[in-house]
């Protein structure tokens, strides 16, 4: 059995400063608005553990890529105000663009257990995600000179070896907050003890990009129910014809070995049997619903049918465990929203253990108003990805073992 890795619990902060990585990576508008604040409220539960705990607490974060320079656009002070009002408590923040610099660590080194300091964008310096470590080795020690012990909980950002995610683990106590530790959990679970049947739902355009996830969950799954963009190259590997809808050609060799590899493994493996088929990519375009085995030469299709919902919405319904990444259409248009939305409802009215591993489909839920009724909405895009391949995250795998 693998080690348990070390939790915020393994630790007494008492006069202690923690330097904590989140993923405060979120989107802005033009204005520098927050628009979607799930990650700020998904550290929240660590950063209130710390300073109750007597903690003196440093964050860190990304926040988008602004390729080692500080570009104001990138700052966190969005966030630093966001902080201030969620934990009703000011935050120290200096808008540094070295990230460090002595105002900084001197705010750093008079902190008081319970206190709280934002430090500027990680990615402000260019150590910070250089691909040689021994170039962010340096930026590394720099921060966790800080601190006493090193908490990580940004779990969006664990797939990433970066100074700031896994580099400062080389060098003081490393722990995982309570963010890294659910996400572990629900996704963690799903893949190696799921309430089955476990269903597994995959969208998204590009089977290339989602070949080891499906490979990996072809060893776990009992069915697995493909939409999206994905869906067509399928179709297409199945000998159909799928008019002008989205084709990732590279793709089909590796959509057959799947099929092939499903049949092996005796996964029920369901691709549409009807789609919503349109004239042209947009929302006012004249649609209509075929059979996703012999889509019209002159129609793409946008999103999965009815009766493929139906079929997949019954799949759902008798689940233990549903896990889903990728939306069945182009949800961002209204007229093509329907396929995501039945396969977001279906999940949401399940009894089922309901993970959504983050990225479209956790905007999707949200923008449904259906994520509180899931068990689980994971805060990673790519990370829960990773771990769904079945691959090590750096920022997990640097933590103290137990
Ligand atoms: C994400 O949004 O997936 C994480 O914050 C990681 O960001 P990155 O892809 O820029 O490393």
């Amino acid at each position: 059995m693998a080690e348990a890795t070390k939790t915020i619990r393994d630790y007494d902060f008492t006069g202690k400063t923690a330097l904590v990585r989140c993923d405060f990576n979120v989107p802005l508008d033009p204005e520098g608005n927050i628009t979607d604040d799930r990650r700020i409220e998904g550290a929240l539960p660590t950063i209130r553990y710390l300073t109750e705990h007597g903690a003196k607490v440093i964050l860190m974060s990304h926040l988008g890529r602004p390729k080692g320079e500080p570009k104001p656009q990138f700052s966190l002070a969005p966030v630093a105000r966001a902080l201030a009002e969620k934990l009703r408590q000011p935050i120290l923040f200096e808008p540094s663009q070295a990230v460090l610099d002595d105002t900084v660590k001197a705010q750093a080194t008079a902190l008081k257990p319970g206190e709280i300091l934002l430090l500027e964008n990680t990615r402000f310096r260019k150590e910070e995600d250089h691909k040689d470590l021994a170039v962010q080795k340096p930026f590394a020690e720099e921060l966790a000179s800080l601190a006493d012990v090193f908490v990580n909980d940004a779990f969006g950002t664990a797939h990433r070896h970066h100074a700031s995610t896994a580099g400062v683990a080389d060098y003081i106590p490393a722990v995982m907050g309570f963010l890294i530790e659910k996400e572990l959990k629900y996704l963690g679970e799903a893949l190696e003890d799921p309430k089955r049947p476990f269903v597994a739902i995959l969208g998204g355009a590009k089977v290339a990009d989602k070949i080891q996830v499906i490979d990996n969950l072809l060893g776990k799954v009992d069915t697995l129910l493909i939409g999206g963009g994905m869906a067509y190259t399928f179709l297409k590997a199945e000998g159909y014809e799928i008019g002008k809808s989205i084709l990732d050609a590279e793709g089909l060799d590796l959509a057959r070995g799947l099929l092939e590899k499903a049949k092996e493994k005796g996964v029920t493996f369901l691709l549409p049997v009807d789609v919503n088929a349109a004239d042209s990519f947009d929302n006012d375009a004249s649609a209509e619903i075929v059979a996703a085995s012999a889509i019209p030469a002159d129609k793409q299709g946008l999103d999965i049918g009815p009766e493929t919902m139906k079929i997949f919405a019954a799949e759902i319904g008798v689940a233990g465990t549903v896990l889903w990444n990728g939306p069945m259409g182009v949800f961002e248009m209204s007229n093509f929203a329907a396929g995501t939305i039945a396969v977001a409802e279906a999940m949401a009215a399940s009894d089922a253990v309901t993970i959504i591993g983050g990225g479209d489909s956790a905007a999707a839920v949200e923008q449904f108003g259906l994520a509180e009724k899931m068990s689980h909405v994971s805060t990673g895009g790519g990370a829960s990805l990773e771990f769904i391949e079945g691959r090590v995250l750096p920022g997990v795998a640097c933590l103290d073992k137990k």
